[in-house]
């Protein structure tokens, strides 16, 4: 078992002030560096985003994915026959842990690394349900001006985009020893970690390039989805999706397009893959592969924008 979850995403950005506003919007602590900005969720003590500024346009630097160090020279043997390649650091990013290049060039570093904390248990999200009442005498929704603000708790998965999506599934299955979770047709997968992992750690969508996707975020529950999705949409004024529930993976999702027509994702409720030993794939239908239920799909939500860069005012 070489990657156990993930850890970040890098990604270069033309403006680092855009990017900093919209994931302290996205409640997100963040540290600027000398062009760069360190993204962390509140109680995470890693970066889970990391922003490189002064590119002329937004694109994927590289995935970071917390692997086990003792099977990195298995990693290292098994990566060029899978098409991929282990490479050296790239300058001014960590030398430590392992890099490779998966077989469509995406840069992939596995990681040295405690796991995070576990997340503390928190109420039961408990609903009035046909037959079995658990709250009386008071209201489940507090006025909003006293309603909490919505906290990313950790990142749950990276979807990515890939020209094969078999071949990147043959990848980070054979080389770095994940499990193939589930996928649709050849159009999208969905990749998890071979002990208790989330449903996916890290997803690829078909597209004639690589690039990033999104990043998804847990919070507690799926009324936290809906509220902080609703707050991040009237604040970032772009593209949103949600609030739904995804068919691949159950959980609810709400997405709000990033300042560079990328995704961020807020979700709860995700499967659980104990032992991947004990779990099969299913191959779904396309009408599977994006929503059991949700608002109509925005037009551009698969379009990969780092390969066909279009001029859209609200993108900078
Ligand atoms: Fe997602």
């Amino acid at each position: 078992m070489a990657v156990l979850s993930a850890y970040s995403v890098t990604l270069e950005v033309p403006q680092l002030d855009v990017g900093i506003a919209f994931y302290s919007d996205a409640g997100f602590v963040i540290e600027e560096q000398e062009e760069r900005a360190i993204v962390r969720c509140p109680d995470v003590s890693h970066e889970s985003i990391v922003l490189l500024g002064g590119a002329d346009r937004k694109r994927l630097h590289h995935i970071a994915l917390r692997a086990d160090p003792m099977e990195f020279d298995a990693v290292r043997a098994r990566v060029c026959q899978f098409g991929g390649t282990v490479v050296d650091a790239p300058s001014g990013h960590d030398e430590s842990g392992l890099w490779v290049r998966d077989p469509h060039g995406m840069l992939v570093h596995l990681v040295d690394a405690q796991p995070d904390a576990p997340l503390a248990a928190v109420e039961p999200f408990a609903i009035n349900e046909p037959g079995r009442i658990v709250r009386t005498r008071r209201s489940a929704m507090l006025p909003r001006s006293a309603t909490p603000t919505v906290k990313p708790l950790r990142l749950g998965h990276i979807l990515v985009f890939s020209p094969d999506v078999p071949k990147s599934v043959e990848f980070f299955t054979g080389a770095l020893h994940m499990g193939l979770a589930d996928h649709a047709q050849d159009i999208i997968a969905f990749c998890c970690a071979r002990k208790d992992s989330d449903h996916h750690v890290v997803a690829f969508a078909k597209s004639p390039g690589v690039g990033f996707h999104h990043a998804s975020f847990q919070v507690t529950d799926p009324d936290a989805v809906g509220r902080g999705g609703a707050l991040l949409a009237e604040r970032a004024a772009r593209g949103q999706w949600g609030f739904g529930r995804h068919t691949i993976g159950s959980n609810f999702f709400h997405y709000i397009q990033d300042p560079w027509g990328s995704w961020f994702e807020y979700y709860s409720d995700m499967d659980h893959i104990d032992d991947y030993n004990l779990w099969t794939p299913t191959n779904y239908e396309m009408e599977d592969s994006l929503a059991n239920w949700g608002p109509a799909l925005p037009h551009d939500f698969v379009h990969n924008y780092e390969i066909e860069p279009t001029p859209f005012s609200c993108l900078t």
